[in-house]
């Protein structure tokens, strides 16, 4: 993810009102969402069902009251739910949170409006996260676990048993509440035209369905060359979406990280779909850095993946983005293991 303040200051460089803004690998929607505080027109694709499902949520116009009536009728239906089996579930809920998170689960399935897209959101931020010392300001439902990531079924046992951290009961609804009050859904501005997020693959034509045929702006952070564990990092959430209670190996990635040609072929692809739409006055502003443990160059796959698109790019500025590391990178809360290194990442300002 970037900071909000990416696309926030991207966008105070421009004059216009009402811009089109795009972003083909939105990711939980920072774009999208800077977008709407700044009152442009936002436009999101993105091919990951957990991040599509955050993403949604960032245009979501509801209110407090509506979230809650939903999360109560939700809790309190009688419908019968499958509760997931076996020991990484015991320790990860307890018996009675868990019976209420597949409540949720099964109450919010195929759900659109926008008070299941905010609920829905809510529940996969507070799925998994750290425990707090006092049991009425808890925000996650689940046993001490990293927040941005799930940690695997073995490994997360073992820390449990290990440290005898056994899972006590949450009051989810309380829980949710606190999130919903944090959000200050009342002082959330409109969502400009016809704003939409979608699930696509961002090389393919079909993604751009709902997209206007002029953008101004694109803003986006494709993913690193080597960063291939998308869901099945967030294999808890994508369970909570619908999926298996199982972490998905082997999972399909619609980028190459075969080599950084392949993947740089990859961009090209996106970056033809957008070029297609970006006005002649148009800026494309991309976030792109690498993963320690490939060695490549990102820049030179940034520049490879403009110059195999059938459009003739400029690249107008190349800045250090501030260091992931300096930020608040989170370091894993189950034991002292950290789960990635410091990225060098660099922005991008291109133009056509
Ligand atoms: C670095 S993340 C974007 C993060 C985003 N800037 C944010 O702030 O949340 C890259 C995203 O690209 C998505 N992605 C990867 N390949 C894609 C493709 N071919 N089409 C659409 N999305 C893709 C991943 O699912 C991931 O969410």
């Amino acid at each position: 993810m970037f900071p909000l303040e990416f696309p926030i200051s991207v966008m105070g460089k421009f004059r216009k009102k009402d811009l089109r803004v795009l972003d083909p690998f939105c990711g939980r929607g920072t774009t999208i969402f800077a977008a709407r505080l700044k009152g442009h027109q936002a436009y999101g694709i993105d091919c990951s069902p957990i991040a599509i499902a955050i993403a949604r949520a960032k245009l979501a116009e509801t209110v407090d009251s509506d979230v809650m009536a939903l999360a109560e009728e939700i809790l309190q239906s009688e419908t019968e739910v499958v509760v997931p089996e076996g020991e990484y579930w015991e320790w990860a809920y307890s018996a009675a949170t868990l019976q209420e998170v597949c409540k949720l689960r099964e109450g919010l399935k195929g759900l659109r409006s926008d008070a299941a897209n905010l609920l829905r959101a809510i529940c996969l931020g507070a799925l998994h996260g750290p425990l707090t010392l006092r049991v009425d300001t808890r925000s996650y439902f689940s046993n001490q676990m990293p927040r941005t990531f799930a940690s695997k079924p073995d490994y997360s046992v073992r820390f449990w048993k290990a440290k005898a951290l056994k899972p006590v009961p949450v009051d989810v609804l309380k829980v949710i509440k606190n999130r919903v009050t944090r959000l200050k859904l009342d002082s959330l501005p409109e969502c400009e035209g016809m704003s939409r997020v979608s699930a696509a693959d961002s090389r393919l034509a079909r993604g751009y369905a709902s997209v206007p045929e002029t953008i101004d702006l694109v803003i986006t952070s494709p993913p690193y060359y080597g960063m291939r564990t998308y869901v099945a990092d967030q294999w808890l959430r994508n369970w909570f979406l619908g999926g298996l209670p199982e972490v998905p190996y082997g999972e399909k990635n619609p980028l190459s990280h075969q080599s950084p040609e392949a993947f740089a072929e990859s961009l090209a692809q996106v970056w033809d779909r957008v070029g297609e739409r970006l006005s002649a006055k148009g800026r494309m502003f991309v976030r792109f850095g690498a993963i320690p443990s490939r060695k490549a160059k990102p820049r030179e796959i940034m520049l490879a993946s403009l110059e195999h698109s059938r459009f003739s790019w400029k690249v107008c500025h190349v800045r250090r983005a501030e260091s992931a590391a300096s930020g608040k990178r989170q370091a894993c809360h189950m034991g002292d293991r950290v789960k990635s290194d410091a990225i060098a990442e660099h922005d991008y300002e291109i133009s056509l």
